[in-house]
Order: C-alpha cells, then sequence, then structure tokens
C-alpha cells in the first residue's frame, strides 16, 4: 500500500525556546531564510508525498498563514517587477495539499496524532517532527518509505546517540536484520536507565492500527500520551522495526541546535558560503 499522507504534529508550546516563542510558533522560527516547518515540509514533498496534514493549536494561525497565497503581497511584487521572490513565494503556498486541525489540549505526542484519525483514514502514513532537521541527499522519510516496500508495518527513524544523552529520547532495543534495519524488540520513551544507545529521530510510518493503540495507551512520561508508549503496545500484534537513517540531524528544538543548523545550512548556500567562511576564521576560534 502507498503512503500518501504525512502528519506534522505542530501544537507543541515550544517552551525550550522562550521568549523566542512568546508570541511566535516555534515552527516559524527561521533556518537561514525559511521557517523551521517549510524545510519538513519539502522533506516531505520531496519523498513524493501528497498531503501534509498539520496539527495546529492555540496561536499557530502563522503556520497556514505562511502555506497559504498571500493576494496583497503577489499583487504588491508584481506591481514592483520582484519576478524572483514572486516565484518563490508562489512556490511555498502551491508545494503541495495542506489540511489543518486542531488539538485542543497539549496531552503529548501519542494524542496529537490521534487527532488526525479522522483526516488519515484505514492508511499508512508517515509522521515527521519539526524539531528533527535532518540534512540528507536522500529525504529520510524518503528512505523510509523505501524500506516500508520490503517491511510493511510500522517503523521508526533511528540513530546511534551518546550513552550520556540517550535519556532525552525514546529509546530501541532490537534485532540487526538488515544493513540499518532492526527487528524492535522494545521500546521506552525517555528512560532512565537506557538499555540501548539507538534513539527515535522524528520520521515515522505508522499503521493506522496505531490510532486504536493509542486510545488504549495510559499517560506516560510527563503525564504526557506519548507516541512510544503506544508503539510499545502495538508490538505486541504487529511487527515494528527501526531504521538507522543516513543524513545529519539536528535538533532545532533546542537553541543550541538550532544555532548549529544555522550556520551548517549557510555553509551549504552558495551566496553565503564565502563571507560566512571568513567570519567564522576571523573569528580565530
Ligand atoms: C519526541 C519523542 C521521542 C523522540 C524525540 C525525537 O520527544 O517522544 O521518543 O526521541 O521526539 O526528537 P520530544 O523531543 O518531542 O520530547
Amino acid at each position: 500500500m502507498m503512503i500518501k499522507k504525512a502528519v506534522f504534529p505542530a501544537a507543541g508550546f515550544g517552551t525550550r525556546f522562550l521568549p523566542a516563542t512568546k508570541a511566535i510558533p516555534k515552527e516559524m522560527l527561521t533556518l537561514v531564510d525559511k521557517p523551521l516547518i517549510q524545510y519538513t515540509v519539502e522533506e516531505a514533498k520531496n519523498a513524493g508525498l501528497e498531503e501534509v496534514i498539520i496539527i495546529t493549536g492555540m496561536g499557530k494561525c502563522a503556520i497556514e498563514n505562511h502555506f497559504d497565497s498571500s493576494f496583497e503581497l503577489e499583487v504588491l511584487l508584481k506591481e514592483r517587477g520582484k519576478h524572483e521572490t514572486l516565484g518563490v513565494i508562489n512556490e511555498i503556498s502551491n508545494l503541495i495539499q495542506f489540511a489543518y486541525t486542531r488539538q485542543k489540549r497539549p496531552l503529548g505526542l501519542g494524542h496529537a496524532i490521534l487527532c488526525a484519525k479522522a483526516l488519515v483514514g484505514a492508511e499508512p502514513f508517515a509522521v515527521l517532527l519539526g524539531d528533527d532537521i535532518i540534512d540528507s541527499r536522500v529525504p529520510v522519510i524518503g528512505q523510509m518509505m523505501k524500506v516500508f516496500e520490503r517491511y510493511p508495518a510500522s517503523i521508526v527513524a533511528v540513530q546511534k546517540v551518546p550513552r550520556s544523552k540517550a535519556h532525552l529520547y525514546g529509546i530501541v532495543t532490537g534485532e540487526r536484520i538488515a544493513p540499518r534495519i532492526y527487528r524492535v524488540v522494545d521500546l521506552e520513551e525517555k528512560p532512565k536507565k537506557p538499555k540501548s544507545n539507538l534513539a527515535i529521530i522524528g520520521r515515522y510510518i505508522l499503521t493506522p492500527e496505531i490510532f486504536d493503540t493509542i486510545e488504549r495507551t495510559k499517560p506516560g512520561r510527563g503525564g504526557e500520551i506519548q507516541l512510544t508508549d503506544a508503539l510499545r503496545i502495538l508490538l505486541k500484534d504487529e511487527p515494528v522495526y527501526a531504521y538507522e537513517f543516513e543524513g545529519e540531524r539536528f535538533d532545532a528544538g533546542d537553541k543550541i541546535g538550532f544555532i548549529k543548523a544555522n550556520i551548517a545550512f549557510a555553509l551549504k548556500r552558495p551566496e553565503f558560503r564565502r563571507e560566512l567562511r571568513r567570519y567564522l576564521k576571523e573569528l580565530g576560534i
């Protein structure tokens, strides 16, 4: 079965990024010259996904406005002969098909996914967490869609992290069955004593059975309905796989991770590379 839809949980308060996120959704923070969420939406589009379902909440209108067409701005740019910028602006609203729904209360990632139940229907789907920005040749969600062709089941993206950081992630224990692929034996959300260093990164392919499973999932870490806990329950009925993706991941929901991502992505841009390199050299650090 083809994967066509991608769910983007974007209802969080962005508390790790205060005060910047007091009045601005963290998804709208600028990475070089585009809001963070545009990078993950482009990842979904480049992987061939057809529809993006964004789970929003209070104060998140800027996200909808960003992906909408902007008639006044388009007229203004046309009048001023700014055709190149007009092209960039038009491209954003024509990226992909969007649907929005709201998570009324911040009850956790699992609960946010459950809000998409009616919009997703009975088909497997992708989930992309916007905090995880991944620089890769092939879009990570596309790499996972390829794995899904061979292993048509739920798949979580994983990366090896230093043991000292493992308690900050969902942690997978698994049996390696092919290069980069593990059959999951157990998963635990932010464990105090991590059993491995295979950390879940924010890309998932989920079977629709996850919805009923989330409904049966009790609040876990932080009193929230966790997706990791739901996957642990799902594991009793279906296989779940973990895929060690190819690419460099930045935790852009974290201040220092965001700063690093800005430098790395700016260095990749031909128009900024030379001057930025010179500046970094001048700093002599
Ligand atoms: C979420 C997931 C966690 C995963 C992480 C990756 O946590 O619950 O399992 O490791 O994303 O970024 P959050 O960072 O939203 O607390």
